[in-house]
């Protein structure tokens, strides 16, 4: 039995509390998320909400022999709590992944914030969320994910200690180190499958111009590349082709732009069996969480002979950012182990190409070496 499960139901019963005139209640549902296919053992799927302030959260935490997780909280207009659920338990298990080959001593959790974050976010909603993650104490910390702003975590750490990234305690947005780290990942993945040691004329194909993806289109295109830029928000690209002289390509089409490289650095689930058929680029390479739509469709960019950068691998830079606040890492630090991120990646396509399988196999199978490992030295 882990930590986790240790939630009895007389403390979810117990979890149903009025504070501050706030409705909050925690429900444990890892016995239904268990019948989900993207369950994997998670230790803990919590659903907390208080409808008086429109907060909805489905909380999955997938293991903890590294150390306690510190995951990203998303906001997202999920359609039914069970998209959130699927959500959740897709990139908490990511999250894991990410901490044991970035080699952080850090667990697998994430939220999922059921909620426009457009129209539905306000002061109440984020306070109901810092209580839920004082009410769970400290078994899951908050960061920062798609949907959610600095601003929004200064919020949520009026009320709880455990949230990171904050602007009031901590080092702030984590994107700008993501997209360093991603840019380092292009970098690998261009020198591994085209044998180019510089970006100068490789095209990429960036999909979407978020917090990460504008910032990777900066430094790309100051190294040379020549960008292919998409999103749905037009003042967005306008902002990014003024910046970077990049050429806008409609949302629809910019996965099978003629770029070398695709970005994708929107939402998961961008390569199928459809879109997979219609890409015409070398190397699949983008911050994206869950790109995939199944892990199976590494396998079908293997055969296709495009490279694939297993996301949490290349993305791992924000979570590199956030750990370095909590153990006080300088600069230097911090940017040493985001570079060897690039590392990871070549050895990754090395092991790939050897045993003639997909990156996202090796991958997966490297961090469960690590987590198995630790495990071993009785880290828990
Ligand atoms: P964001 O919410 O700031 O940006 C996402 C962008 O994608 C927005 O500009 C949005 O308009 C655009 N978009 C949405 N649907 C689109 C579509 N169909 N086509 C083109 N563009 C579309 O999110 P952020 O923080 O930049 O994250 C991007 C991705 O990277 C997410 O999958 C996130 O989980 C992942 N990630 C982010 C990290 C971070 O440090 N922010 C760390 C690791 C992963």
């Amino acid at each position: 039995m882990t930590a986790f499960s240790l939630l009895t139901r007389t403390d979810r019963d117990a979890a149903s509390m009025r504070r501050g005139g706030i409705d909050l209640t925690i429900e444990d549902i890892g016995a239904r998320a268990a019948s989900f296919p993207a369950f994997d053992g998670h230790e803990l799927v919590l659903h907390a909400r208080a409808p008086s302030v429109g907060f909805d959260a489905i909380v999955a935490i997938h293991d903890t022999t590294l150390g306690t997780p510190l995951g990203g909280t998303r906001m997202r207009p999920y359609r039914s709590p069970d998209e959130a659920i699927t959500d959740a338990l897709r990139l908490s298990r990511a999250m894991t992944m990410k901490s044991a080959m970035a080699g952080l001593d850090l667990g697998g959790g994430k939220a999922a914030l059921i909620g426009d974050p457009a129209t539905d976010k306000s002061a109440a909603l984020m306070h109901a969320y810092g209580d839920f993650l004082n009410r769970i104490d400290g078994r899951f910390s908050a960061g920062q994910d798609a949907g959610l702003s600095v601003a929004d975590l200064d919020r949520i750490a009026e009320v709880t200690p455990h949230v990171f990234g904050s602007s009031l305690r901590g080092g702030g947005d984590p994107s700008p180190d993501t997209a360093i780290g991603v840019a380092l990942g292009i970098g690998a993945s261009v020198r591994h499958r085209m044998g180019a040691e510089s970006l100068s004329g490789v095209a990429v194909a960036v999909q979407g111009l978020g917090h990460v993806g504008a910032a990777l289109c900066d430094i790309l295109a100051e190294q040379g590349a020549r960008l292919f830029v998409a999103d749905v928000d037009s003042a967005r690209i306008a902002a990014t082709v003024a910046r970077t002289g990049a050429t806008a390509v409609a949302p629809s089409d910019i996965h099978r732009a003629a770029a070398d490289v695709f970005a994708p650095c929107a939402l998961g689930g961008v390569l199928d069996d459809a879109t997979i058929g219609e890409l015409r680029c070398a190397i699949v390479a983008g911050a994206a969480n869950n790109p995939l739509g199944a892990e199976i469709h590494g396998e079908a960019l293997r055969r296709r002979g495009i490279l694939y950068a297993p996301d949490y691998v290349i993305n791992a830079g924000g979570l590199i950012h956030v750990a370095s606040e909590l153990h006080g890492w300088g600069r230097e630090d911090t940017l040493a182990r985001i570079r060897r991120i690039a590392a990871t990646l070549a050895e990754i396509f090395a092991r790939a190409d050897a045993e003639g399988v997909a990156t996202n196999a090796v991958a997966e199978r490297m961090a469960r070496e690590r987590i198995a490992r630790e495990k071993g030295r009785g880290k828990r």
